[in-house]
């Protein structure tokens, strides 16, 4: 039998979404992952080999979220040393972008046209992260981390009824190139759940990756396909539509590695994502404001679920959200004022405006830079809604090295363009930018597209701490709404004390722009204690809109999905906790193997 089999029978038999162990934990939101995670851990690998082999993994059972034609953000904790890193492997625009780009007789193009066209590729990261997170701190080679995910891709595995639904539901995007329909839609029926998926194009360039290492995907005659491939434009765009990526764009790609952003909530430590993310600053702007109320205190009126909690956490993410819009953009590009956006003082000024009594006026972004530098005071960008898809893991190994994940390809499908002969999706991340640029509304345009930038992103990977100690790490999928989710399981954890499996489950509440629709979950029975119709009444009569009519369950969706892994700082035990909104699973390993250094 396959290893890979074994491990995903050895996943599917123990399946406990919680497990605990002194040992290394992986949590995926697919068992073939986490399972390919737990190999690796197993043949004596750390966190971040673990990691590279689930992130491999995802991209062939989990192809609609994320993949080597995309790009990821990883947060790594290194035991022996206490420093953490993060490595930004997210996709670049080409040399040739401009700010322009999406713009067509004076509008910005249509999302469903631009974002299916090669223009919308960017540069994708994930093999370069991959390898430089890899050669800094991993123990296996690049071949060993692809190994389960070769395995996988050749011999195939069972579809899952999250991808069969997603190719369902795919807005015609597995439709529209013939080689993405091959694989997805072969003799034109969309594959089923329990349909068995093999895909040789996919598992020979992981060899080719496996055999030749990262620099075969960036140079030589699989660039040359790439950049072939994101000529594609839709009719509906014509030449406009062609991607700007060159042979040169690709060869010239390196992953960043960054210092992660620091924050304090309560007495924790918190370390996320900086620019180009504002996963990061968002997080820790919310909670900024929402330290000066008692979140977990149900004698005051707060606790988890009240009106009062729920209305100070909708405030805290309008006012948060404004600022995400004007002042967040890739850091490499545009002057983020990152301090001035955490300033104490800042802060304050920005949560004094939170009433518990009254819902505000529409907020505008602050103005932070007479704390940081100087500009002007802006107006909040057009934004757009961003897609539930992308995906999140996180691992511990026996040595408490610790890596938290987030990657994508953006949309659900990506670009939907496949790499012909090649089996992977490329990225559609460039719509992430701006597609009107921003500077003609007055704004100072912080995530318009230029060449070489990153577009800005929602990512948020988190590592908390406690003592210095890291103690859980966690992210979750869901465009803008990901940083939203991050935010509630943090709460969950910190303010409301719930076990990390609960604080999962738990439903979620999310806002993700200055006018304040929200968005809350109740679709699955798993999502306790629910959010109830007296408690959304409350939000109503304050004047929350999103909601629907009073006296009706406005609480319908799903958000995220959130894989954690946490250190228990009394016991040294490891535990992990997986999100039932997709397929989480949580793998626990004993290794038989010697123990070898960790990074
Ligand atoms: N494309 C999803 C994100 O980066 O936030």
């Amino acid at each position: 039998m396959h290893s890979i089999m074994r491990w995903l029978i050895l996943c599917l038999v123990s399946s406990p979404l919680l497990a605990a162990s002194p040992d290394g934990v992986v949590s995926a939101s697919h068992p073939a992952a986490a399972a390919a995670g737990a190999r690796i851990l197993e043949e004596g690998g750390n966190a971040v080999d673990a990691a590279a082999a689930m992130q491999f993994a995802l991209n062939v059972v989990e192809p609609q979220s994320s993949g080597i034609g995309g790009g990821a953000f990883m947060l790594v904790h290194l035991a022996r040393t206490g420093e953490t890193f993060v490595v930004d492997s997210r996709e670049r625009a080409p040399a040739a972008a401009s700010a322009d780009m999406f713009v067509s007789n004076g509008e910005a193009m249509a999302f469903p046209f631009a974002s299916t066209s090669g223009l919308a590729v960017g540069v994708p990261g994930t093999v370069r992260g991959v390898d430089t997170a890899l050669r800094r701190w991993g123990t296996k080679t690049l071949a060993d981390t692809l190994a389960p995910a070769i395995e996988l891709a050749e011999h195939g595995f069972r579809v899952n009824r999250f991808l069969a639904a997603d190719i369902a539901a795919d807005d015609g995007r597995t439709q529209l190139h013939p080689e993405t329909a091959a694989i997805f839609r072969p003799g034109g029926v969309p594959l089923a759940e329990g349909d068995w998926l093999v895909q040789r194009d996919l598992a020979k360039t992981l060899r080719l990756i496996a055999t030749k290492g990262q620099d075969a995907f960036y140079h030589g005659p699989l660039a040359r396909a790439i950049v072939t491939a994101q000529q594609h434009t839709r009719s509906e765009l014509g030449e406009a539509g062609k991607g700007r990526m060159t042979l040169d764009d690709l060869a010239d790609y390196q992953a960043a590695v960054r210092e992660p952003l620091i924050g304090h909530y309560r007495g924790w430590t918190i370390k996320g994502m900086p620019p180009p993310s504002s996963g990061g600053l968002t997080v820790l702007q919310m909670l900024g404001m929402l330290e000066r109320f008692p979140l977990g205190d149900a004698a005051h009126g707060f606790g988890f679920g009240s009106p009062k909690t729920l209305h100070v956490m909708i405030e805290a993410m309008r006012l948060a959200f404004a600022d995400r819009a004007v002042w967040i953009g890739d850091d490499d590009s545009v002057r983020v004022p990152t301090r001035g956006l955490l300033d104490a003082g800042y802060i304050d000024s920005r949560a004094a405006r939170i009433r518990t009594d009254s819902r505000m006026a529409t907020p505008r972004a602050g103005d932070p830079a007479a704390r940081h530098h100087t500009a002007g005071q802006p107006e909040l960008p057009r934004i757009r809604e961003e897609s539930p898809h992308t995906t999140h893991f996180s691992v511990v190994d026996r040595w408490g090295n610790v890596a938290s994940v987030t990657s994508t390809i953006e949309y659900t499908w990506g670009s939907g363009i496949t790499v012909p002969g090649y089996g992977f999706l490329l990225n559609n991340e460039l719509t992430d930018f701006n597609l009107m640029p921003a500077t003609t509304a007055g704004d100072r345009g912080a995530n318009d597209v230029s060449p070489r930038k990153r577009p800005r992103s929602s990512m948020a990977p988190m590592l908390l701490f406690r003592d210095g100690k890291p103690v859980a790490a966690y992210g979750s999928p869901g465009g803008a709404t990901i940083i939203n989710s991050v935010l509630n399981v943090t709460l969950n954890l910190i303010d409301h004390k719930m076990p990390l499996q609960q604080a999962i489950d738990a439903p979620r509440l999310s806002v993700t722009n200055a006018a304040g629709k929200v968005a809350c979950e109740g679709e699955e029975t798993f999502m306790q204690p629910r959010f109830g119709i007296d408690v959304q009444d409350a939000l109503r009569k304050q004047g929350h809109v999103g909601l629907g009519e009073a006296g009706t369950d406005g609480c319908q969706e799903t958000m995220g999905s959130v894989q954690a892994v946490v250190i228990d700082l009394a016991t040294g035990a490891h535990h992990g906790a997986a999100d039932r909104r997709r397929e989480g699973a949580v793998i626990r390993v004993t290794p038989s193997l010697q123990p070898r250094p960790g990074p």
